[in-house]
């Protein structure tokens, strides 16, 4: 029997990552190591991810994350079935910065590379964490990303709707900064939003009269700006309370809307998979807690399992890239060392 060792890197946005995935054949997966450098004080004057800041960082610390993954998980390269490497979509400076840092591990080593789609990490993460069986529904909600996918290999993704415009997280980051909270957004405005009223303020609930599970939510920014100057105008400026009911409103809303279009997203997916479905989510959005209880009760009421990944597992790491790596090198897929970085590419 075989078991595969994989390393991976991750470094597409604002995180730089390296990991150490393990699976013995016929067993569960295993993360040995996971190591997350974060780059927000870094951006955090410049409201956003500025991507050649991030590129420079990631260049600077990949070569640290690679070593602390292998030492943490007490294996060396030696050890490495193979390279596993985010190589798109992204910052294209920082996806460059992680290609050339694995492919100058395949050329030291010998070790094969295996090129890594970042969203299809995000997909496969429930079959990391909870062994989720194929096929099953994932919802994808992350800072660029929005879509319920029909999940029926490692490279077998059928999307049956998403956003038309803004993804959620970019919601929550455009939220957090019209309202002068920090970057990224989601965390701020959750812990806002727990002692508002989400009463008070009616956001809009987008494309909810049509059938489909299409989402929308540039609309959401539009509300909360003319909401806001308007409390502004009537008072001179937001107190705490104002601030944490625009939060609570907002979220409400795209709570709400993912909730409803997830009902119809299972309806969908049951109409191409007549057997009880699993509902997975991934993206950095699924760690808010709120969505994630709503999405438990839509599940629940519809008959379907339900399953989201730990918070960690959620946001931008390696470990997914190294499991999404691992599946498709047990599938017999191997890159040249002439992969190159995809700023675009989608699932
Ligand atoms: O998946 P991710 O780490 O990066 C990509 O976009 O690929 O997701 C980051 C996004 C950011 O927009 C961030 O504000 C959002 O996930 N996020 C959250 C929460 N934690 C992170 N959004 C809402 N609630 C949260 N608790
Ligand atoms: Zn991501």
């Amino acid at each position: 029997t075989k078991t595969l060792t994989i390393l991976g890197l991750e470094s597409s946005c604002d995180d730089t990552a390296a990991a150490v995935v393990r699976q013995p054949e016929g067993a569960r997966p295993e993360i040995l190591s996971s190591v997350v450098f974060g780059q927000t004080e870094l951006h955090s004057a410049f409201g956003g991810v500025v991507p050649e800041i991030a590129a420079r960082a990631h260049a600077e610390k990949l070569d640290i994350c690679v070593r602390d993954a292998l030492a943490d998980s007490g294996l060396a390269l030696k050890d490495m079935d193979a390279v596993a490497v985010t190589a798109g979509p992204g910052l294209i400076g920082g996806v460059m910065s992680g290609v050339m840092c694995a492919k100058g591990i395949a050329a030291a080593t010998g070790l094969p590379l295996v090129g890594v789609n970042h969203l299809a990490g995000h997909a496969l993460t429930p079959r990391l964490t909870d062994g989720t069986a194929y096929p099953y529904l994932m919802l994808l909600v992350s800072g660029g990303h929005c879509q319920y996918l029909l999940v029926r290999g490692p490279e077998d993704f059928t999307r049956l709707g998403g956003t038309i415009d803004d993804a959620p997280g970019e919601a929550f980051d455009k939220t957090a900064r019209l309202l002068g909270l920090p970057q990224p957004g989601g965390p701020a405005v959750q812990a806002e939003a727990e002692s508002g009223d989400p009463e008070r303020f009616r956001f809009p609930r987008p494309l909810l009269d049509r059938p489909d599970c299409n989402l929308s939510f540039s609309g959401l920014k539009t509300a909360l700006m003319r909401m806001r100057d308007q409390i502004a105008a009537e008072k001179g400026g937001l107190t705490r309370q104002d601030r944490a009911d625009l939060c609570a409103g907002f979220q409400a809303a795209v709570v709400d809307t993912l909730a409803e279009k997830t009902r119809r997203a299972i309806r969908l997916y049951l109409e191409e998979q007549p057997a009880r479905p699993t509902v997975a989510v991934a993206g950095g959005v699924a760690a808010n807690t709120a969505i994630r209880t709503a999405l438990e009760i839509v599940c629940a009421e519809a008959g379907a399992a339900f399953t989201a990944p730990p918070l960690r597992l959620c946001t931008d790491n390696a470990a997914m890239i190294a499991y999404a790596g691992l599946e498709r090198f047990k599938s017999g897929a191997r890159d040249e060392l002439d992969l190159t970085a995809r700023p675009r590419w989608p699932l």
